[in-house]
């Protein structure tokens, strides 16, 4: 029998035992595997980071260079899911197609029914080498382009970004990609992260975890946000506002501002910290600071008005916009790094499995209340 009720949201609630993320949200600490992201952020590349979120310690050499070959080796799709997304109506946001992709990639696994471990881990190397693929493959569809086959001498990012555009990407760009993609792989039993756990759970399949992760992912309230404050930008550029008077305009119509405040984090999300400094930095090279100056001046005027802090996805957004990328790509590029963290956590929820099952608080009708006949109803 259940005795206690959770918060609304299950705020505070602790929901699973996990070796992967620790985060201390007071201190605005994050680690993946007992590492600060700050530390991997700075030496770690996305191939390395996606290896210790797996097994749970650093590689060696041989050991780096054998997950690398794997994980470009995965660089494969079945023409069948080629030809479905040339079915797809051009207005289908590239998430919407992510996440159907993404479940009909199982129909052309031969692990599909296999749930061992093994398995999962063969499977995570795929779904992470083609989530990326997708999503350079239906932007290039979309816009009537041809498609870029995959270049295997180039890491994960850098092919993702030569897919997209079909340019061999600046050495900033695959620097400042594989950093996000560092920086966004895992956190802990975020919404998506918990859909994919409790999915796992029932012993459906690691194909419909990651459905359910991209279809979590996919909202405002979440990944979603990225492309939310792309849009505040690009809405308060157009109508040449101040943009600290603007969204002080939002927050006195109690409009929720996307990228601040956090479940976690009553500090600042140190994730923010080095977007911050990419999307600076990357505004100077470019001889652009529009977007970056704007965040800026919001982020200062919430932060004085609101005491909340900037997340992960504010300067996510002007740090992609100025890498030439498209909005509604911002959250499937989440979903490019997160894969990573989506798939460790699966497999160690498999490794160690009891169904999810939480209780609810019954707040409806007294029980008994009868079933009355039609005649008799008011
Ligand atoms: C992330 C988020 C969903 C966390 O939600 P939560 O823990 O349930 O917190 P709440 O929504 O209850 O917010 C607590 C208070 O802060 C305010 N607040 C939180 N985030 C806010 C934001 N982005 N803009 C304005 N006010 C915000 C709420 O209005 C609420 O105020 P109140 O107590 O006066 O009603 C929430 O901060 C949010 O909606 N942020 C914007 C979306 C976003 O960036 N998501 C990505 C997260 S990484």
């Amino acid at each position: 029998m259940s005795t206690a009720v959770a918060g609304k949201g299950l705020e505070g609630v602790v929901a699973a035992n996990s070796g992967i993320c620790w985060i201390d949200g007071e201190a605005g600490v994050l680690s993946y595997r007992g590492i600060d992201i700050h530390e991997l952020a700075e030496y770690s590349t996305f191939e390395e980071t996606t290896y210790l979120l797996w097994n749970g310690l650093l590689p060696n050499e041989l050991a780096l260079r054998e997950f690398t070959a794997q994980l470009t080796l995965a660089r494969s799709l079945d023409h069948r899911v080629i030809d479905m997304l040339r079915s797809f109506p051009r207005t289908a946001t590239p998430m919407e197609v992510l996440r159907t992709a993404v479940s009909a990639l199982s129909f052309y696994d031969a692990d599909e029914k296999d749930n061992s471990h093994d398995a999962n881990v063969r499977k995570s190397y795929k779904l992470t080498a083609q989530i990326a693929m997708l999503v350079a493959i239906y932007d290039r569809l979309r816009k009537g382009k041809e498609i870029v086959p995959p270049d295997r001498s180039l890491s994960h990012g850098a092919n993702f970004l030569w897919m997209l555009n079909g340019e061999i990407p600046s050495e900033t760009a695959v620097k400042t990609m594989d950093m996000a993609l560092v920086l966004h792989a895992d956190h802990e039993l975020n919404a998506s992260t918990f859909a994919a756990r409790v999915i796992a759970a029932t012993l459906s399949d690691i194909h419909s975890a990651i459905t359910g992760a991209i279809g979590a992912m996919k909202g405002p309230l979440h990944g979603g946000a990225n492309e939310g404050v792309m849009r505040l930008l690009l809405t308060i550029d157009k109508e040449g506002a101040d943009p600290a008077e603007y969204v002080r305009n939002m927050l006195a119509a109690k409009q929720k501002i996307s990228g601040f405040g956090h479940r976690v984090y009553k500090t600042e999300d140190p994730r923010a910290t080095h977007l911050r400094t990419i999307s600076e930095q990357l505004g100077k090279d470019s001889g652009n600071t529009k977007w970056y100056d704007m965040s800026r001046a919001i982020e200062l005027y919430i932060n004085a008005d609101k005491k909340l802090n900037a997340n992960v996805d504010f300067y996510s957004a002007s740090t992609y916009a100025t890498l030439g990328i498209d909005i509604d790509l911002y959250t499937p590029v989440f979903v490019i790094s997160r894969i990573a963290g989506w798939t460790a956590h699966v497999i160690e929820q498999l490794d160690d499995n009891r169904l999810i099952r939480p209780r609810a608080e019954y707040i409806g009708p007294v029980y008994p209340t009868h079933w009355i006949p039609m005649e008799e109803r008011p």
